[in-house]
């Protein structure tokens, strides 16, 4: 910030404070700030106070105002504070792993991040050796530890090219704002992504004409001095840097020649200028995951892209890139006027969080993979790696689970057995609770949770514990009970999910125990080439979801027919079973319409006496090995005058389908997958239908998002 107006300290606590509360929707299990703490007049900058808080930013809030000495009416012209609101992925929820994180005691680097660094073990071993000791758990400190080792080493690198050193070094996804007591006054952030914006505060409007144009000169990088052996990073040795820069009220640029930059880096100065100096452009700088925490200060927004790093400097801001020949970054960052307000933008383009984190699933399935599903074909996962030889040997593998993600549990677990070559036994929680199931030592029970806090699950897990059996937890959210009590686990990592009847949980789970199937099949000769095309498709994966999103309009007119039917059934077999189930427990959690998932093996055993002309069905139907049986049941429908609107794939030939009016054409992918496609459309009408109805999508009457009793 550099404030029109000198603001005092206890301000400033307060708009970074607000900003938390804004973004809590993201992740709310911990919170922290750091802000600049001397209370010496003559040097404000010399202290850096980090104060972290498991719990909600209220905790925060709570224990910062028990600190008279940070929240003082100490005056700033400038300021940069940082701020944090955690959903953990790595680490536990509590304060020492909770963000900023800092490089050491004296805070000379503090950071904060969105996102998972996925090289953090080899970088934390890296900088083990180096002498650095770690506080939290987390792959975040790694990073406020690597910009201080690459400080040490280059004493005369700016903050600047201290963040592109560090960033080179980092694989995953982030975003990255960064405070330095060594360079006060300043602030730097990056992303690679995950999202991140600047919001721009000034003293006159900023017109939507304006933009930012990049300015291209070529450079030796001075970042290839720093990998060296010892070094991971694999930076290129020529690049071209270029830098946008923001004057003077109004949006111009100017770069230093490329001959004073190459001077700048031989010298090892502090790099380019990007700006001039004598000019004051008086403005207050947010950055922010999303437009929810910056909207009540300032409507004027700067996306920036991946790689970007954006300096704050003496109230000027300034972009700069280290380009690849392959960067296909655009040359301008245009300022957007935001008019939205705050509940839109939480929820971005979307009416409800169920429908956002529908539309999320291209990139949510995309973070369960990360830094898992690797290049060279193997499958890693960190959570159960030291387990692998005891899960090999067991007697049997039971998957324990409630709802939606017990839906998961079947529709692995076919390919469970095919890979792991060992008995998948399914079991909802409550039954088997009920039943006071038998368990053994060598059994390996596996708790599926997107909260990680249902009781039947978790009441399930503490029955298991006592009879001596490996437990799995496989949860959405680190830290909750079921992670603390099971011995191992598999976080899904598909974000926070607000919508109570769950999406973007579903997908991420099924690829979760997918990817834990071929991780205990991985050395079976007989399975490689199965193998090659499962982590193949697994790949394709997050394109297939984004096409099928793309039948969003012929689904919402097939929910105009079915919104007022009293009744629906939705049919099929073999791997898409598990969508008939979840697609039906969709339907009726958000329509309050009677909807039944049922076996197509099953149709002549029952259901086939309710199909005539006036039933609502729909039909799943997929060229995999049950392809003959499928249409088998179809002909079956059609003969009692039924009339099914069709999900198939693009395999399945068009005269097998001949008369059908309805047909939801989803991609081609490897079978035991399919079923991640297939259930997408019936996310899509459960959410149509419902809204049709005038119903709350958000929350269902009834319902809770997290059950914790029995
Ligand atoms: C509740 C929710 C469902 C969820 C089920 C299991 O019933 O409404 O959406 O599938 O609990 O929740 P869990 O957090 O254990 O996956």
């Amino acid at each position: 910030l550099n404030f029109c107006t000198p603001k005092k300290r206890h301000e400033i606590i307060e708009i970074l404070l607000q900003g938390l509360r804004r973004m809590e929707y993201r992740g709310y299990d911990s919170a922290g700030i750091a802000i600049d703490s001397s209370n010496d007049v003559k040097h404000p900058f010399e202290e850096i106070s980090v104060l972290r808080k498991v719990g909600k930013v209220d905790a925060l809030e709570a224990y910062i105002h028990e600190r008279d000495d940070i929240d003082s009416n100490m005056m700033y012209q400038f300021h940069c504070g940082i701020a944090h609101t955690r959903w953990a992925t790595h680490g536990s929820p509590n304060d020492v792993n909770s963000h900023p994180h800092r490089s050491s005691d004296s805070n000379d680097f503090v950071v904060v991040h969105n996102g998972i660094i996925t090289n953090y073990r080899e970088i934390k071993e890296y900088l083990q050796k180096k002498g650095y000791s770690f506080e939290s758990e987390t792959d975040t400190e790694v990073i406020a530890k690597l910009i201080h080792h690459i400080h040490e080493r280059y004493p005369n690198f700016g903050f600047r090219q201290l963040v592109e050193t560090t960033i080179q070094q980092l694989e995953g996804a982030f975003a990255l704002a960064f405070k330095s007591r060594l360079f006060p006054n300043q602030l730097v952030a990056s992303r690679r992504g995950s999202p991140l914006l600047v919001g721009i505060k000034s003293a006159s409007r900023l017109s939507t004409d304006d933009h930012l144009t990049v300015n291209f000169s070529t450079a030796r990088n001075v970042l290839s001095s720093y990998c060296g052996e010892e070094s991971f990073c694999d930076s290129p040795t020529t690049s071209d840097v270029f830098n946008i820069s923001l004057a003077n009220m109004s949006l111009t640029s100017s770069v230093a020649s490329p001959s004073r930059i190459d001077k700048n880096l031989r010298e090892g100065t502090r790099g380019i200028r990007p700006f001039d100096s004598s000019k004051n452009f008086e403005a207050e700088y947010f950055f922010a995951s999303d437009a929810s925490a910056i909207i009540e200060h300032t409507k004027q927004v700067l996306y920036l892209e991946d790689d970007d790093v954006a300096v704050v400097e003496r109230g000027l801001l300034s972009i700069h890139r280290i380009k690849r020949h392959d960067d296909p970054s655009s040359q301008t960052r245009e300022v957007q006027q935001l008019n939205m307000e705050l509940q839109q933008i939480m929820r971005g383009d979307f009416k409800t969080f169920m429908q956002k984190e529908i539309f999320e699933q291209p990139e949510s399935v995309i973070n369960t993979m990360r830094g898992r599903v690797l290049p060279d074909g193997r499958v890693v996962l960190g959570g159960i790696k030291e387990y692998l030889k005891d899960i090999k040997r067991c007697r049997r593998l039971i998957l324990v689970a409630c709802g939606t993600s017990y839906n998961s549990a079947i529709a692995c677990r076919q390919v469970m057995e095919e890979l792991t070559e060992l008995p998948v036994v399914l079991e909802l929680a409550s039954d088997f609770l009920d039943r006071e199931t038998p368990i053994f030592r060598d059994d390996v029970c596996f708790f599926i949770s997107q909260s990680g806090e249902t009781a039947d699950t978790l009441n399930a897990l503490r029955y298991c514990k006592p009879r001596g059996a490996l437990l799995i937890g496989v949860t959405n959210t680190v830290g909750s009970s079921i992670c603390r009590e099971s011995h191992c686990g598999i976080h899904i990592n598909a974000g926070p999910e607000i919508g109570v009847a769950s999406t973007k949980a579903y997908t991420s789970q099924i690829i979760s125990v997918i990817m834990f199937a071929l991780t205990v099949g991985d050395d079976r000769i007989s399975l490689r080439e199965r193998r090659i095309d499962i982590i193949n498709e697994l790949g394709k994966i997050s394109n297939h979801i984004q096409t099928v999103l793309e039948l969003d309009d012929e689904v919402k007119l097939i929910a105009k027919q079915v919104y007022q039917e009293k009744s629906l059934l939705v049919m099929g077999r073999g791997y898409n079973f598990a969508t008939c189930l979840e697609g039906a427990l969709k339907i009726k959690e958000l329509s309050y319409m009677h909807c039944e998932g049922i076996m197509s093996g099953e149709l002549k055993h029952g259901p086939l006496a309710m199909v005539d002309e006036n039933l609502s069905i729909v039909m799943v139907i997929c060229s995999d090995h049950v392809y003959k049986k499928s249409l088998n049941a179809l002909q079956q429908v059609l003969a009692r005058k039924g009339r099914p609107i069709i999900i198939a794939d693009e395999n399945v030939p068009t005269k097998d389908l001949d008369g059908i009016q309805h047909i939801l054409r989803v991609p081609k992918t490897v079978d035991c997958l399919q079923n991640i496609l297939t259930v997408i459309p019936l996310q899509l009408l459960s959410y149509h239908i419902a809204e049709l109805n005038g119903l709350n999508v958000d929350r269902p009457r009834n319902l809770a998002k997290s059950v914790t009793v029995e």
